[in-house]
């Protein structure tokens, strides 16, 4: 692999599609390696626009807006960061060979839809999954409810974040999650799925990179999720020896079909020996924020490494943990005070994403921690995420 110099016609371009917080690590890695940059995302001044070479504001659903950009650019590598996208058109692009998609235009397109990777990983693939049904209309949400059983999830087709999740927990609650599903759901199509509720003792993230030699696995990180999304999370999870190669077994499967090279979180739900896929993204996880401070190289890093075919290295230097800076408010631009208290916090540090808006519920940045365990990384991930107070500017 020869790598070049950006801003001259021998460079490496790398467009990244979506340029929230997780992309603008990706981009800052890449930086680092002389690739130039180029980030797209549908408002101006998000996270990784402030770091890329050049940026473009588009809607990267409408397939002819996203060819318009990369025949524009014609970037060596096309890289998305979020499942919203026009996948059939990437898939094009792929076929046209205008460029190479990340991981695959086949992976984005099958995991941007829950019933897609659902078929693949449960019925292809055979790995055991929470018990599940489809459905497009309310009526067959009753009957689908009723054949799963109670508590249970719905979750439209096409979705992320835990936008449009409900939690149901008998068949009154079954009306009312059609309604949020439908107003929630990214695209207009009404087609849910009802997933039965896997008790488990602790869920993780399988990070695992495919790279030019070949699958490699990071230790397990563990998290929480509140309302569907990640508010913590810990690297390594300790586990049971049969479920951790289970989780890895699994891992490998599933991003084997899917294929390419990068970085892929693999969403997996276990209980004692046991283990669930849940779902996965072909790209870095919220939860793998954590590595920024636990891995030698981050996920940001391993995927930047991957996707240039670089060697990579899945060693840990310290347990570590991450938690969540929330907006708290509706506001434009932000000020953050106590960040001096925060970091404070020993083996503490900060990731501010320099988001132009906040919401209340909106990630605006995040804490990490080093520890000598993970209970002491978590105690102080949080202290440093709580002494962290963002105001309206
Ligand atoms: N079948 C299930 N059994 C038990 N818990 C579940 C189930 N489905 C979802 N959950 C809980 O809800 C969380 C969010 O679910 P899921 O990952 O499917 O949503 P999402 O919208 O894709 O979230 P994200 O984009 O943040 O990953 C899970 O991490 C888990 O804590
Ligand atoms: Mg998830």
């Amino acid at each position: 692999m020869k790598l070049g110099t950006p801003l001259s016609p021998a460079a490496v371009k790398v467009m990244l599609l979506g340029s929230g917080e997780l992309g603008k690590e990706v981009i800052i890695e890449l930086q680092r390696l002389g690739v130039e940059t180029i980030a797209v995302d549908r408002y101006a001044n998000a996270p990784a626009h402030q770091v890329a070479h050049r940026s473009h504001v588009v809607d990267m659903t409408d397939a002819k807006a996203l060819r318009a950009v990369v025949e524009l650019e014609r970037p060596h590598f096309l890289v998305p960061e979020i499942e919203a996208l026009a996948t059939d058109e990437l898939v094009r692009i792929e076929a046209d060979g205008l460029c190479t998609v990340i991981p695959t235009a086949r992976a984005a397109h099958i995991t941007m839809n829950r019933e897609r990777i659902r078929v693949l990983a449960a019925e292809e693939l055979k790995l055991p999954t929470s018990p599940y049904a489809f459905a497009s209309s309310l009526e067959e949400l009753q009957a689908a409810c009723a054949r799963i059983g109670f508590p249970c999830f719905v979750k439209p087709v096409m979705s992320s974040s835990g936008k449009g999740q409900s939690r149901l927990k008998s068949a009154g609650d079954v009306a009312p999650a059609w309604e949020k599903a439908l107003s929630a759901g990214r695209v207009r199509e009404a087609r849910v799925i009802v997933e039965g509720e896997i008790q488990f003792d602790f869920e993780i993230t399988q990070l695992t990179v495919r790279a030019a030699d070949g699958t490699h696995f990071c230790e397990p990180i563990g998290h929480v999720q509140k309302d569907g999304d990640y508010v913590e999370s810990w690297q390594p999870q300790p586990m049971r020896e049969a479920a951790r190669q289970k989780a890895r077994d699994m891992a490998a499967k599933v991003t084997g079909a899917l294929g390419g090279l990068g970085i892929f979180g693999v969403e997996l739900f276990v209980r004692g020996d046991e283990v669930w896929f849940s779902e996965v993204s072909p790209r870095p996880h919220d939860t793998g924020l954590v590595t920024l401070v636990s891995q030698q190289l981050s996920e940001f890093a391993l995927h930047a490494r991957a996707i240039l075919g670089l060697p990579v290295s899945t060693d840990m230097v310290s347990p570590g943990a991450s938690a969540v800076i929330y907006g708290g408010v509706e506001a434009g631009a932000l000020t953050f005070e106590g960040v001096d208290e925060a970091l404070k916090i020993p083996g503490s540090e900060l990731r501010l994403f320099g988001k132009p808006e906040s919401f209340v519920k909106r990630r605006m940045g995040v804490a990490l921690a080093r520890g000598t365990n993970t209970d002491e990384a978590r105690t102080n991930a949080k202290r440093a995420a709580g002494s962290v107070t963002p105001r309206p500017a």
